[in-house]
This record gives C-alpha cells, structure tokens and sequence, in this order.
C-alpha cells in the first residue's frame, strides 16, 4: 500500500499484535490484508461475497460505554481494513496453532472427522470459536445456528455440528427428541444387532483436552484506551483512488454528509461491499460511523421501541428476544414476525455485520426485514444538520418515492417499531431455495388492524418482497378490503385483487414468474390461516377455528440440530495394535487443516517478481472475433502484458481443446485474453477495459433439444443391448413412454482453480504448483501449449479444497492458459480464478435428457425397455464421450430386465464445455430410471419399491453388457435398509400423516443402488509409487494419486505401515508430482486408494523383501537397526511400486465387455416433508446402508458417503444453474448458486457400512468416493412421493413428470391446487423468458 496523499494511522490487532498501516487503501479488505500483507493465509478465499464463511473471523471491539467487548464472527472478504480502526481481529492462526498450542475447537473439529479437503475448516473453526467466546457452553441449537453461514462441500456438515456439539453442556450425543435417551446406546437401536461386532465410534472424545474459556487471549488495553480516549479525532484514512472519513461526533458526521452527500455510510458493508466488487459501483469517499454512541442503543418505551441504526442484525435480534420475554405477546406480533426471519436471514457472520440502518437504507428487494417493519407501522428516525424528523417505513420509503426517502444529507438515527394491540396481527413469510442463508424468492409481511372484537378488517397491510425491483405493497388490495370480514370470500378475493396489482411479468429478471405468483397467493392464505386460528385463541365462539386438517400449513419447518449414527464393522481383536488398517483414523491432514496450517496453492508465499493474471471471456456463445483493443488496458498502472492466442508457442488447439479464443468464440466464457500485472487488483481493472467487438454466428445452440435440431453431436452414439426389444414389447401388458430431464450441476469445490506457473531459467523448464485431480494431463498440456517435451514440465500437487471431478480436465486448460503467459512475461504467474469465473469458465456435471419406453406386466415385471439418453457436452469433447459411456454401461442400476436396449450421445452446444463430475453420468442417468420404475409401479397400482424389488437382480448373472456378477450383496443392503429404516411402518405413518394434513404431505422412497468404480480400459487403472526409506528409520511415500480431501494420503500411510510394520507416526506423504511418479493416471472414479494402495503395497512389499535377510539376522532388532545395517550392507532402501490396473475392457462393437473390475452396492431410505403451499421440504430422516467390503478407514469412508450424499442431495434439490436464452451462466456464486447448508442435511442421519468380500481389491475394501452421490436421488423421489399424495388427494392421478431438480418451484407448482389454478398463466411464444433449462 504506497500512495502519496496524507493519511492517518490505521490501528488495529490481529490475534495480539498491534498492527499500524501508515497507508491504509479503503478499497482493500480484511481477507485480503491477512493473506497478503500479513501472510496469515488460514483465512481462505472462496467467493468473497459473504456467501460461504470460508473466511470467518473473529472481531473484538470494545464498547466504551457498557464498557464490555463485543465479540463477533465476520466474514473477512466485506470487512474494509479502515473499519477496523480500533478493533481487534482474531483469525484462526489466533486460536491455535501446531507450533503453540492447538485450540480445543481445532483439536474437536479434526477429531471428530470435520475436515476432509479442509478448506472450509478455518472458517467452520472461526465460527465455533467466535460463539464459545460468547457462550462457553452452548446448547446444540446455537452450534447449528453458529455454522449456518458456513458451507462445506465435503463433509456434508455431521461431523463438524458434532465436533461442535462436544462443547455442550447437554450430552454430546444425541439425545432423541428430548427423551434424553441416545441413539447410541445400542439396545435403543433394534438394528445393531450384532454389538459385539458393531463399532459407532468413529473417535475418541476421551482424548479431547478440556475447554477452559479462561485460558482465551485478553482484549488488548491499548483499545481500550484509545476507544475511551476523550480527544479521540475524525480520522482520514487515503487510499489510492478512495477515501475513508472515519468521523467521532454526530456533529461531525452530518457536517461530512453535507459535504459529500453522495458518498456511503459504511457501516457493517454487506450492501455496500458487494455491490463495489460485483456491480462495479465507485465511490470515490466513504464515511464510517461505526461506534458512534448515537447509532448504538435500544430504548423502550411506552408504545414501542425504538433500535439504533448502528446495532447488527444480531443484537436486533437481541433486543427483540429481551422484549417478546417482559411484553405480553399481544404487544409483541411484529417483534416474533421479525425474529422468526432473522433467525435464517444470511449467516451468522453477515447477520452480525449488517446494521439495522444500512439494512433499511439499502432495501434490498429481497428483504426479509423491511416488508415486516412496513407491516408493523415502523417509522425511521432521521437526522441532519438542519435537525431531526421522521418519515414512515411505507410503501413510499420501500419503492424509493423521492419524495418519501432521506435526503442526500440525512442520515438514519434510529428505527422505531411499535407495538402491536390485541386486535392488530402481524407476519412474515418467506421461501427461500435453501431454509437458511439464501435470500427469499418471495417473502411478505403483512398485518390486519380488526374493528375491536370483530373479524372487520379496519387496517391491512401487504408488502411483498421478490415479486420487482423494490419491496412492494399492495395498497390497493389492501384499500378494497377494508370493511371486510376475514372470511374465505374476503381471501378470495384478495388474491384476485393482489394477483392484478402486483404483476409480475412473464420476461422478469429472476424467472420463476408463475412459481412468483403463485407464492403471492399461498402466502397470503398462509397470513389468512394464521390470523384465523389467533382470533380463534382470543374468541373461539364468535371466530371458528380453521380446519384441523389446514393447521400444519401454519408453520415453517423447524430447524432442528441434526442427530444420527455411524456403524461399522469393528476392527478384528487379533490385529496387531500397532496396524492402523480399518480404525477410523483421522485424516493425516486435519489438525492442519483446523489451525490453517494446511497450505492450499495460494497460501505459498509470493515469489519474486510474480504477477497475477485476470481473464477476459466471451460475452458471446458462438461468434466470430472482430477485434481486440487492449490499448487502454495496458497503459493502466501495473500492466505488464496481455496474452491472447497469438502469443502459445505450441498447439492453441490441443485435442479439441482450445486454450486463448482464435478468430471465433463458442461459448460465453470461453478465455479470450489474460492481463498480467503487479497486482490482482491492477490486473482485473485492466481486464475490464479489454474490448472485444464480435460478430455473431449461427446456430447458436445451447440447449439438447437445439442440439438435437440441429444434429450437433461431440461424439458417436453408444449402445448396449440384450434380448429382442422390439418383439417384447408386443408381449407385454402395457406400454409407457417419458422423458425425464435432468439439470446439470456446478462442483462448487471450495477452493477455486489455483495455478502458480514459475518458468525456470533454463531449458525452457516450467514448474507449477495447482490443485488438480490429473498432474499428468496438466503436464500434456503445458508441453503442448509451450511445444516443449513433456520432461521440461513439473506439475506439483500438494492438496486441493475440493476437486468433484472438476479438477480433472480444466487444470490442463488453465495450467496451459498460465504456462503462455509465464512463458511469453518470463516472470511466475499467479492465477487464482475468482468464484464467479470459475463458475463460468470451468462449468460442470452434464445436463441429460432421458427418454424411455418401458414394456411391463400388470404385475409390476418389467420385460423390455428402449432408453435413449442426451447429454449437453457443451463447446468441446472434454470428458463427455466416456460420460455417455458410463451412462450406457450402469444405467440399468440394480434392475434386471431382460429385452433392454440402452443409447447414448453427447450433443455438441454452446456452452462452456461440461466435464467429469462425481459419479460421472450415473447419478442423472439413474433419475430416469428410477422415474421409469415409479411410473410402471403407479401404472400397477403397487408401491415403486415393490417394483424396484420385482426387478431387482436376485442371484449371479450377466449385466446387459454381459458382465458377470453376484448382486448377494445389493440384497442384502436392500433388506437390511427395508427392515431396519422401519420402511413399511413409516410409510403407513406417512400415509395417515398425509390423511389428517392437506397442506403438507410426506413421503418415503428407497432405492437400491449397483454402481461400479473405475474405468473399462485397463492401463488407465495403472499407478505408480516410490517408497524411500531414509537412514533415520523414516519412510517417504509418494505415489500417483492425489489428495483432494478424500484422505487418499491418510489410507496410503496406513497401508505403508501395514506393509512395513512400522507405526504411521515414521511415514510421511509430501506431495504428488510429476518428478517423482511419472504418466499417473486420474484420481477420479472412486479407484485411487485400489490403484495408488497396491502400488504402495507393492513398494512396501518389494522393501521389506530386500529387507528380510537383515530382519532374520536380527529378528529382534528395531525397524532403524535393521534400516541401518541394510544400509552398511548396501541395499537399496528406496522402491518403486507398481500396480498394472485391473484388468477391464469394452468391446463396443460387440456391445460387450468386463467393464469394471466390481460392483458397489447399496441401499438408502429417505423420508421428507414438504409444504405443498411453498414448495419447502424437509428431510427428516436418511438411513444409507452401503456395502463398504472391508472398509480401510471408515472414518473416512463414512465421510465420503456421507459427503457425496449431502452433494448428490443439492444436485437433486437445490442447486439449480440458471441460462439465459443466449447462453449466458447467470449463477456465478453462492448468493445464486445454493449447495446444502447445515440445516439441509437429514435430521436424522444413520449411515451403516454393511460387510462384503472383495478379494480383487486391497484389504478387500471398495472404492467408495463416488457411490453416496446417487443416493441422494432418494430425496427426490421421496419429495416426489410426497407431492404424488397431494396430487392423489387433490384428484389428480395422472403421472407427472419427474425431472431434476426438484426445487420449491418444482413442487409448488406440481401440487396443483385452487392457488395455481388462479395465476395468470402465459403463452411462452409470446416472450422470452429469462432463463432456460439446458437438459
Ligand atoms: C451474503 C449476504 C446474504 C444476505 N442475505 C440476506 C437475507 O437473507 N435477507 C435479507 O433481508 N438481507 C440479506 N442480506 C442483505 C443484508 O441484510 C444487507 O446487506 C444489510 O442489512 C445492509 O446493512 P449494512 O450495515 O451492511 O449496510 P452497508 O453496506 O454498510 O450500507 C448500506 C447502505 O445503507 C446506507 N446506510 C447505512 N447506515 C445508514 C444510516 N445510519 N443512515 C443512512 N444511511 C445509512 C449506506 O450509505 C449504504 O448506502 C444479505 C447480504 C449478504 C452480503
Ligand atoms: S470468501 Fe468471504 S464469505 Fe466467502
Ligand atoms: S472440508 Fe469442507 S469444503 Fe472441504
């Protein structure tokens, strides 16, 4: 930070130590100040919007005041470092650290099997720690909501809540539904029926060290002092294009906003941040406010009270909480409608930082609050130099009249919000994508005011969020009932009246329109309902109830801290203590990964004169490039060059991949150009003053269907087929054909692509430094993109935050993308892909398209199907053709039907090129399946698991493409999933649940699953390893496979001390890299422990062969004498080992083959309700029984299928990618994209892996990194379930189309009822929407 301006003194500590910047930049943020300027790099980018909580902190500021310390979570990546003057910021390096003392957080977390690629980790630390400084002993409610603004993408959230839950006072283990007995106790779970086998414990909490809150840093005295200091003066903080005025007196601040009245109150800048860094807003002054006494208070009064603007959300929350406990609740209707939103408004870290004046001031269009406030008669207290005044929170204020806002001068003091009256009713309603921390798609806060002791409506208010640019009311509504009795002809006619006045247009930005309407209507019966049933409680004479059969449409799901079990086969009691094969070992990287130690890419410090590298994309999905401009971007500060197609030395088309856009582009996102320069910031300003003018082409395809019009295909067709289709489906009893579409997925790693390209000095050498999934690849394509052999190109791989399949392919890409720039600048190159690029650039799993025909007897046996499949490969091969191969080889599932005819395609589109994804086309594949199979079953009249069971493959047989198997245990997990889930018996609980509520219904499914690892060609399942033995007794293992989060390294080292019969304590994994293990192959397709094990196993093996004259002569010796005496007798202490592959193969011409070397199976139950008047869903309930053979770490086992099922689950729920018409990805992070939080996960989750044979495999094991995913797709039918009954009920019988992924909008608007019915429905020729599907 150097500028020349004069500037004050920014003080503040980090984890301790005073830190004074002389220069502080205003435009620079926390995140940033730690990893770069203070290279505390614990503290983790990944989408620097406040959306995951990757970066969470802890910030401590002293209130001179109360004289207490505030201590709160933030998110870094929104903190302005000029904020902090004064305060005091601990960071993960601040909790613990391996070189001090790990922190009992840190210790729990890692122990408890919470960190996996551990990315996440710091954050998840952060957050636990930040509550327990506030609350040393939780209660399980407050961890949940702790980590609620914390994604993971690995773990699937169990094992962090428990390690979190280990701090609380209550038992640490489950405690079922209050009945304070636990699950874990083993005669209260009928299932564990073996206990003398049967281990559900996957650590030790013996071992935890204890918490001692006392032993927590102090707060420094020196912030004490400077924040009671009397002569505290306005500070200026000067950056290089910004100022930041930090005032001390309101005085002084109403004086600056008539100065400069344009220029932003920064207060906790969750507004105001994002929309600098996301809609390149600039204000060239901010004013910061923060800690002046005037903006921090809570005043009750008579008739209300009244908020300072400067209080968070969270102590808003508070205050409320300490008002509904002293008021009577009559009073406090609007008080319990705004807590029930901030309990899910964001995360805990934005809820802290957002005040109750930026919040009203900035009106969001989806706020959750204002609706409420407005509803509740709220009025804001405002300030000037000119004196106070206050303007109501109405409608005006809401839809921004100028009339009705605060003046450029003016500022908010405080918001006051009134209490409510016996005869005034309050609400706020939401929905949301995902419960927690995701802005609404709809939300409302309404209010009626009723003549004293009548249902006469003399005041009503509606104010809707999501439906326009603003909160809007609907007054006019409103107006026209006013006189009205609350009765079903005044709802009726409030949701005629509110449909025409609110409309929302069939091309709005944000789709969803009839979804959009829809929820203005549910959600107003939902007000209508509730208001019913208070007038009921106050009057039940004179006011009837409301149905018995309508009141659970009454309330939002509850968060509930989820609970659950793990059970597996516990370790053979002869085993020799020392050998850690089959203990739930802790992942060798975790205690790292929670003290952020554990260095990802861009941790590694900077080296000398490295540059940072932005992209310039296509804006356009096919066209022809006009031009280039780049003048005005290299005379920018800082720019050092740009790199285009002109500048790779080698291929710029390397196996149709292309790497900087020639002459055209095909799709928007496509790499078009790279700037390097001194800094990120300097690059990405550049970046944006690119100019590119295209010239379009057609077609432009983006979706299957266009590719299927225009016969644009990646690759030929694949299929597979047994028996006579064709002559079998003139036998059967019926016939019914579908299509079933699934939408594709974004891997959402948290680590975004990280690349450090450094050229060497010599021989044209290139070292780089990523997190890939497949060294080798990145290695081709560097040497082909700089024409150089493959022997000048090290790729180094340490760990990676996440990889999912999308770090498979697109390292090759961008590793060759920053290899011609590293080339062309001769200096190393940063590139570090900022989420929302990496969204765009790097795409993800395959949109699919399935049809079918299915043939089946009226008793529920299917002969014959005929399943063609689509998938969207996007601009270029990638991986699509071997996804279209696996589709057609594992789609059948675990179902035997005999006349089965299977193709598949990869259509060629407009999009940026989609590539491996977990499971690798089998979990949208098997959708179509599993809709084909429900559809016979509802054709039957039968339940789809009966059908499912019917068809299931019952003994040893031949899969369609001729592979012989014994499905014994698929069985085995079936029944044992039926039985002991209690699938029956809940089903029929279901079923009078679903009897006795008509607005919410819930619904079972179970779903068998055979799934096989690996790949039909043998050399690609090949793997190497090198084993040194160092003269000290320690053993280096390398091999060729990477760590990923997967704990790959972890089951490496357990397999070395097996071998070697030394303790894990004497091995260590460094790194994977092309020096040392030549031509690896992939680490995908859940085989790298297989592959990488007997490579290591074999290494080991070869060793302690050359070891074995030493070790008879000495028998007795220690593993370092006989070390040493080898050595004196001259043999080689270092090996590499070999593993050929499985022997696998496909012969497509002959549609036949020994495609995997075996199966998985499994069997899973899910159970969910949903809100047939929103859309939500609950799950309620999981029980997965996978068939793990023998699992080598179930811990990390467990992990992993607990992980991919949670993943799987947001593929099928949640995560929904939204196009534009014209190709453009609109999700670009995690305010638009919603993986699973917390509260998604089961609240009720029992995972048990059942025991096989495997001899094929090492230890017997199985692969088990990819199976868990599909598994989610019980969700979806159970949802799918669930609205089957609300159809029945409603008297629709029909079938209907099942497709993925089942969102609220989905399941609202397949619960067709009165409200549907209602909307205003429009002609899709006559608009374009304004997003598509792509499937
Ligand atoms: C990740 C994320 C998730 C979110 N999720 C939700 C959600 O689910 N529901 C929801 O409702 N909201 C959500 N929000 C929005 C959030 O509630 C608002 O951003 C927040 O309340 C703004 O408050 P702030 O203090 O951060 O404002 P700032 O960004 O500091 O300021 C915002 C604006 O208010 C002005 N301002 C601030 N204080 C005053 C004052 N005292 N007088 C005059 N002007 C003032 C500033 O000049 C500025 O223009 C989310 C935000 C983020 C980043
Ligand atoms: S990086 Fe800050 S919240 Fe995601
Ligand atoms: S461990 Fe949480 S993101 Fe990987």
């Amino acid at each position: 930070m150097s500028h020349s301006k004069e500037s004050d003194e920014l003080v503040f500590f980090v984890n301790g130590r005073k830190v004074i910047e002389r220069n502080p930049d205003p435009e620079v943020n926390l995140l940033f100040y730690l990893r770069k300027n203070l290279h505390l790099s614990g503290t983790k980018y990944a989408c620097g919007g406040g959306g995951c909580g990757a970066c969470t902190v802890m910030v401590s500021r002293y209130n001179p005041k109360t004289k207490k310390i505030h201590h709160y979570p933030a998110t870094a990546c929104l903190v302005p470092i000029c904020s902090l003057h004064g305060a005091a910021v601990t960071t993960v390096e601040g909790v613990g650290s391996i070189k001090t003392r790990i922190h009992p957080v840190q210790e729990r977390l890692a122990k408890c099997h919470g960190t996996q690629c551990g990315f996440c980790s710091p954050g998840m630390v952060m957050s636990i720690y930040t509550l327990l400084r506030n609350h040393p002993e939780p209660t399980p409610d407050q961890i949940t909501e702790a980590l609620g603004g914390n994604l993971c993408r690995c773990t699937g959230y169990r094992p962090i809540i428990e390690s979190g839950k280990t701090f609380c006072v209550e038992s640490t283990l489950c405690q079922r539904k209050g009945s304070g007995k636990c699950c874990m106790d083993q005669d209260e779970r009928s299932f564990v029926n073996k206990p003398e086998k049967i281990c559900t414990k996957l650590y030790n909490e013996d071992e935890f060290r204890p918490f001692d809150p006392s032993q927590e840093p102090i707060f420094p005295p020196e912030l004490i002092r400077m924040a009671e200091d009397p002569n505290k003066r306005r500070l200026t903080f000067q950056g290089e294009r910004t100022s930041w005025i930090m005032p001390v007196t309101l005085e002084d601040v109403l004086e600056l906003k008539a100065s400069f009245p344009k220029a932003p109150l920064i207060m906790g800048n969750t507004a105001v941040g994002p929309s600098i860094k996301f809609k390149d807003v600039f204000y060239p002054v901010f004013i910061s406010p923060l800690g002046l006494p005037e903006l921090y208070f809570v005043d009750t009064i008579d008739d209300g009270v009244t908020i300072g603007a400067g209080y968070s959300l969270a102590q808003l929350n508070d205050a409320l909480l300490f008002t509904v406990l002293e008021q009577p609740k009559e009073k406090t209707k609007t008080y319990h409608a705004l807590l029930k939103h901030l309990r899910t408004l964001a995360g805990a870290q934005i809820r802290n930082m957002s005040t109750v004046g930026g919040h009203v001031v900035s009106r969001p269009s989806f706020s959750d609050l204002n609706p409420i406030l407005a509803a509740g008669n709220a009025t804001i207290n405002l300030r000037s130099k000119e004196g106070e005044r206050q303007i109501p929170l109405n409608s005006h204020f809401l839809e921004r009249s100028p009339e009705a806002d605060l003046k450029s001068e003016e500022i908010v003091l405080s918001v006051y919000i009134p209490y409510s009256t016996q005869w005034d009713f309050v609400s706020g309603l939401r929905l949301a994508q995902r419960q927690e921390n995701a802005s609404a798609i709809v939300n409302a806060g309404m209010s009626v005011k009723f003549e004293d002791g009548t249902n006469t409506i003399k005041d009503l208010k509606m104010f809707y969020g999501g439906v326009g640019p603003t909160v809007v009311s609907a007054s006019q509504t409103c107006k026209q009932l006013i006189g009205r009795h609350w009765d079903d002809q005044m709802l009726s006619d409030a949701c005629r009246l509110v449909l025409d006045e609110i409309y929302i247009p069939p091309e709005a930005k944000g789709g969803m329109v009839e979804y959009r309407r829809t929820l203005i209507i549910s959600l107003l019966f939902k007000f209508y309902l509730k208001v019913r049933q208070e007038l009921n409680k106050i009057d039940p004479q004179k006011f009837p109830d409301i149905p018995e059969k309508f009141m659970s449409a009454l309330e939002d799901f509850p968060i509930e801290t989820p609970q659950g079990l793990q059970m597996f086969e516990c370790v053979d009691p002869r085993q020799p203590p020392q050998d850690p094969v089959g203990h739930p070992i802790m992942h060798q990287s975790a205690i790292k990964h929670a003290t952020g130690e554990a260095v990802f890419c861009d941790d590694m410090p900077p080296i000398a004169n490295e540059l940072f590298l932005a992209v310039v994309t296509s804006t356009r999905a096919h066209a022809k490039i006009m031009s280039i401009e780049t003048s005005e971007a290299l005379a920018l500060p800082g720019v050092v060059d740009i790199i285009t197609a002109d500048d790779v030395p080698g291929d710029n088309n390397y196996h149709g991949e292309v790497f900087y856009a020639q002459n055209k582009v095909i799709c928007v996102g496509q790499i078009v150009c790279t700037v390097a320069a001194d800094t990120y910031a300097h690059a990405k300003a550049a970046a944006k003053k690119v100019k590119i003018t295209y010239e379009d082409i057609e077609p432009k395809i983006i979706t299957i269907e266009q590719a299927l019009q225009h016969n644009s295909f990646l690759s030929v067709e694949r299929k597979i087929e047994q028996g006579n289709v064709e002559q079998a489906f003139r036998h059967v009893d019926q016939i019914i054909e579908g299509e079933v579409h699934v939408e594709g997925q974004e891997h959402f790693y948290m680590e975004t692509q990280t690349i450090l390209a450094i050229p060497k000095q010599e021989d044209k050498e290139m070292v780089l430094h990523l997190g890939t999934q497949f060294p080798t690849h990145v290695q081709e394509f560097v040497a082909a993109a700089l024409n150089i052999p493959r022997n000048r190109v090290t790729c180094c791989m340490k760990r990676a935050g996440g990889a999912f399949g999308g770090k498979v392919t697109k390292p090759g890409l961008l590793g060759a993308i920053s290899a011609v720039a590293a080339n062309k600048t001769g200096r190393p190159i940063r590139f570090i892909l900022e989420r929302g690029d990496d969204m765009l650039i790097t795409a993800g799993r395959h949109p699919l398209l399935g049809k079918y025909k299915i043939g089946f007897m009226n008793n529920g046996v299917i002969k014959a199907a005929d399943v063609e499949y689509y998938v969207n490969g996007g601009c270029t091969p990638d991986e699509s053709e071997m996804v279209v191969e696996f589709i057609v080889l594992k789609s059948e599932n675990a179902y035997y039907i005999p006349h089965f005819r299977c193709r598949g395609r990869a259509c060629k589109t407009n999009l940026p090129s989609n590539t491996a994804f977990r499971g690798f086309g089998f979990p949208q594949a098997t959708v179509v399946v599993e809709a084909y199979v429900t559809a016979v079953a509802s054709q039957c009249n039968l339940l789809p698991e009966e059908v499912k069971e019917i068809n299931m493959y019952k003994r040893t047989t031949k899969t369609a493409h001729k592979q012989t198997f014994n499905p014994e245990p698929l069985r085995r997990c079936w029944k044992e999933c039926l039985e002991k889930s209690a699938f029956y018996a809940r089903k029929q609980a279901a079923e009078e649940f679903n009897k006795e509520n008509y607005w919410k219904k819930r619904g079972l499914a179970v779903v068998p699953m055979k799934f096989t690892i690996g790949v039909p060609v043998t050399y690609y399942n090949q793997a190497a390893a090198l084993v040194h033995i160092y003269l000290d007794g320690s053993v280096l293992v390398t091999h060729g496979g990477c760590e990923l989060g997967q704990g790959l390294y972890t089951k490496m080292s357990q397999v070395a001390s097996r071998e070697l019969n030394i303790p894990q304590s004497y091995i260590h994994l460094s790194e994977t890299s092309t020096i040392t293990v030549p031509n690896a192959s992939f680490t995908a397709g859940s085989m790298a422990t297989d592959i990488n094990g007997k490579a290591v196993q074999n290494a080991c093996q070869i060793l302690m062969a050359r070891l074995q004259p030493v070790i008879r002569k000495n028998p007795k010796g220690k593993w370092e004498d006989w070390i040493a005496k080898a050595f004196e007798e001259s043999i080689s202490l270092s090996a590499t080992g070999y593993f050929k592959g499985y022997k696998t193969n496909m012969d497509w011409e002959k549609k036949e083959g020994e495609a995997f070397p075996y199966f998985v199976y499994g069997a899973v139950c899910s159970e969910v309700e949903v809100d047939c008047l929103t859309g939500a869903h609950k799950l309620r309930r999981t029980d997965i029984f996978m068939d793990a053979a023998f699992s080598i770490n179930p811990a990390l086992d467990i992990g992993q299928i607990e992980g991919a099922f949670i993943q799987g689950m947001g593929l099928y729920t949640t995560e929904e990618l939204k196009y534009s018409p014209e190709g453009v990805l609109y999700s670009r992070g995690p305010d638009d994209y919603k993986i699973p939080t917390a509260t998604e996960i089961p609240e009720e989750f029992y995972v048990t892996l059942v025991r096989s044979r495997n001899p094929i495999a090492i230890y017997s094991s199985k692969g088990l990194g990819e199976a868990g995913m599909f598994m989610g797709c019980s969700v979806l039918l159970a949802i799918n379930d669930a609205v089957t009954a609300a159809r029945k009920e409603r008297g629709l019988t029909k079938t209907f189309t099942l497709s993925s992924p089942v969102t609220p909008e989905f399941i609202r608007m397949t619960c067709v009822d009165q409200f549907t019915d209602m909307i205003p429905r429009d002609d899709p020729s006559t608009f374009t929407p304004w997003s598509i599907h792509v499937s």
